[in-house]
C-alpha cells in the first residue's frame, strides 16, 4: 500500500512506526533527500491552509517538485472537467504522487483506483482526514509519552468534522476512552459509533455537557462548525445559527477543568464564533499550535514512504466464504400455484420470494433485457410462508453470477433449474464480496452519486450477509436491508 486514503487501511503497529519516526524527524533527524525531484502533484479542489502548505514543505525539505493548484479557480474544473481526468493529466505530467482535497467522499479512493501513482487523502468532504490523524496522534504521544490510557473529549461539530471522524476511527486499536459533546444537531452519526464500539470493544460516552467533559479529559479535542458543509438556502443558515458558537474553551472555563488537560484543535478556529478563546494560546493547555507544526514532519515521512516502500498491507479480514451458491434438497412437490398462473417446463424459477418483492427482483436481475419469457407471480399462497411471490424464466438456465444479487431484495428466495418439469437442481445464492453498480450510496455527497458526474459506479463491500451489512466502498458509509435502494432502472 502506497496510498494514503483512510486510517481504516492502517494496522496499529504501521501508525505507531510513523509516529515514532515523525517524532525523530521533529527532533532533527534527517529523512533524505531524493536526487532525482521528483514531482508532487498538489491537488486542492478545496480550501486549505495547514494540510497544504505543511505537504508543501516536507515535499520541499525531500527536494521534490510541487505542480498543482489550491482552488478550483483558474482551472478547467470550471469548466467542468471531472476529478479523474484533472488527476490523469497530472500522472501524464510525469507526478510521482499526488495529494489531494476534494469536497466529495471516497473522491480520493476512486482517484487512487484509476491512476498508477499514489494517492494521499488531505480530507475528502466530512468523511476522512488520515494524514490530520497521524499528526495528531504523533502529537499526543509526544506530549503524553503515550496514547494508551488517555481519556480524550472530542468536542463541536462531530457530524461534519473528518478530522474527528478519522481520529475516532485510529483510537479503535488503542485504550483509550472515548467521551463525545456536541448537540444532536451536530452529533456524529451513529454507524461512526457502532463502528467504534464493535471494532474496539470500548462504550462511548456522550454528553452536551462541556464543562463535564474538561473535567474529566486529558485532551479535548474542538472542532469548527463547518459551516460549508451545512445544507445550501434558508434551512442551512438555520440549522447552522442553532449550533454557531454553541462551545467555547476560554481560561475561564479551564480553572474547573482537569489542570493538566491539553486542548487540541485541528484549525482553523472561527474568529467570528471561535471554538477558543484567544486567552487559551497561551496557557500550558493549549497543544494546538504543536499539533499544526507537527503537520510538516509527519507529512515528510508520509510523503518518503509513500514514494519508497510504502505502508506495508493491512492483515485482510477473515474471508467470507467463496462459494456462491447453496445446494439444497431435491424436494420439489407440484406448486399451488402450478396450474394456476403459470407452467414451466424448462427454465429458472425463483420461489418464495417475499411477497411484493418479485417485481424488485425482477428490474434487478434486468430480467427486461433476458431473450426469454419471464413471468412474476405475485402473492401466490405458499404453506411454509402464507404468501410469496415467485419469478419463472421459460427456456433458459440463470447463471449463478447473475442471480447472486438476489440476496440484496430477498432473504429466502429459492432457486428451481426445470427440466422436462422436474426440478433438478435446488438452491440458494449468496451476495458476492463486492457489489458492483448496483446499489445507491445514501450519502449524497459521495463520489459515486450519479448527481455529481463523476462517472465512478457505485461499489459496495459486503460485510456481514446475516444480517445484511453493506458498506460504501468509496465514503465508507455502511448500509442495512431495510435503508438498500437499488439503480433498478438502470439499464
Ligand atoms: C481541518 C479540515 O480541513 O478538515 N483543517 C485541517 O486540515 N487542519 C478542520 C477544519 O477545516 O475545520
Amino acid at each position: 500500500m502506497h496510498s494514503v486514503i483512510s486510517i481504516r487501511d492502517f494496522e496499529r503497529k504501521t501508525i505507531d512506526s510513523l509516529v515514532k519516526e515523525a517524532i525523530a524527524v521533529r527532533r532533527g533527524a534527517v529523512i533524505g533527500h531524493f536526487g532525482d525531484k521528483p514531482i508532487l502533484a498538489s491537488l486542492f479542489f478545496e480550501q486549505s491552509t495547514r494540510t497544504r502548505e505543511s505537504f508543501w514543505v516536507a515535499a520541499d525539505s525531500l527536494g521534490m517538485r510541487i505542480i498543482g493548484f489550491a482552488g478550483p479557480e483558474g482551472t478547467s474544473l470550471m469548466k467542468g472537467e471531472s476529478l479523474i481526468h484533472t488527476g490523469m493529466m497530472y500522472e501524464g505530467y510525469g507526478a510521482s504522487l499526488i495529494v489531494m482535497r476534494h469536497k466529495l467522499g471516497g473522491a480520493a479512493r476512486c482517484l487512487s483506483e484509476a491512476l498508477r501513482i499514489p494517492v494521499i487523502n488531505g480530507g475528502d468532504g466530512p468523511c476522512s482526514h488520515p494524514t490530520q490523524t497521524l499528526g495528531d496522534l504523533m502529537t499526543i504521544k509526544e506530549s503524553f509519552g503515550r496514547i494508551d490510557g488517555l481519556t480524550i473529549a472530542m468536542v463541536g461539530d462531530l457530524k461534519y468534522g473528518r478530522t474527528v471522524h478519522s481520529l475516532l476511527q485510529a483510537l479503535e486499536s488503542y485504550d483509550v476512552k472515548v467521551i463525545l459533546v456536541s448537540p444532536e444537531d451536530i452529533a456524529i452519526p451513529s454507524w461512526r459509533i457502532k463502528d467504534y464500539e464493535r471494532n474496539s470493544g470500548r462504550k462511548i460516552y456522550c454528553t452536551e455537557n462541556l464543562s463535564e467533559a474538561l473535567a474529566r479529559a486529558d485532551i479535548a479535542y474542538i472542532t469548527r462548525i463547518q459551516r460549508e458543509r451545512f445544507p445550501q438556502g434558508s434551512d442551512g443558515d438555520v440549522a447552522y445559527k442553532r449550533v454557531s458558537g454553541i462551545y467555547c474553551i476560554t481560561a475561564e472555563l479551564l480553572r474547573n477543568a482537569n489542570p493538566r488537560i491539553k486542548i487540541m484543535h485541528p484549525m482553523p478556529i472561527d474568529k467570528d464564533n471561535p471554538e477558543i478563546l484567544r486567552d487559551v494560546d497561551l496557557s500550558d493547555n493549549s497543544l494546538y499550535f504543536e499539533q499544526a507544526e507537527n503537520g510538516v514532519p509527519m507529512r515528510n515521512v508520509i510523503l518518503k514512504k509513500a514514494i519508497t516502500d510504502g505502508f506495508g498491507d493491512k492483515d485482510l479480514v477473515p474471508e467470507m466464504p467463496e462459494e456462491i451458491w447453496r445446494k439444497r434438497e431435491l424436494t420439489y412437490r407440484a406448486k399451488t400455484g402450478e396450474n394456476k398462473v403459470w407452467h414451466l417446463g424448462d427454465g429458472t424459477l425463483i420461489d418464495h420470494i417475499e411477497p411484493g418483492s418479485g417485481h424488485e427482483l425482477y428490474n434487478l436481475l434486468k430480467l427486461v433485457n433476458q431473450d426469454a419469457t419471464v413471468f412474476v407471480a405475485s402473492n401466490v399462497h405458499s404453506t411454509r410462508y402464507g404468501k410469496k411471490d415467485v419469478i419463472g424464466v421459460h427456456d433458459l438456465e440463470l447463471t449463478t453470477e447473475q442471480l447472486c444479487l438476489i440476496g440484496l431484495v430477498s432473504e429466502r428466495a429459492t432457486i428451481n433449474y426445470l427440466s422436462n418439469g422436474e426440478v433438478v437442481k435446488k438452491g440458494t445464492v449468496c451476495l458476492p464480496r463486492d457489489i458492483l453498480n448496483v446499489v445507491k450510496c445514501q450519502n449524497t455527497g459521495c463520489v459515486s452519486r450519479g448527481e455529481h458526474h463523476e462517472s465512478v459506479p457505485s461499489r459496495f463491500k459486503v460485510e456481514s450477509r446475516t444480517p445484511l451489512q453493506l458498506r460504501c466502498h468509496y465514503c465508507e458509509t455502511p448500509i442495512e436491508r431495510k435503508d438498500i435502494r437499488l439503480y433498478t432502472q438502470q439499464q
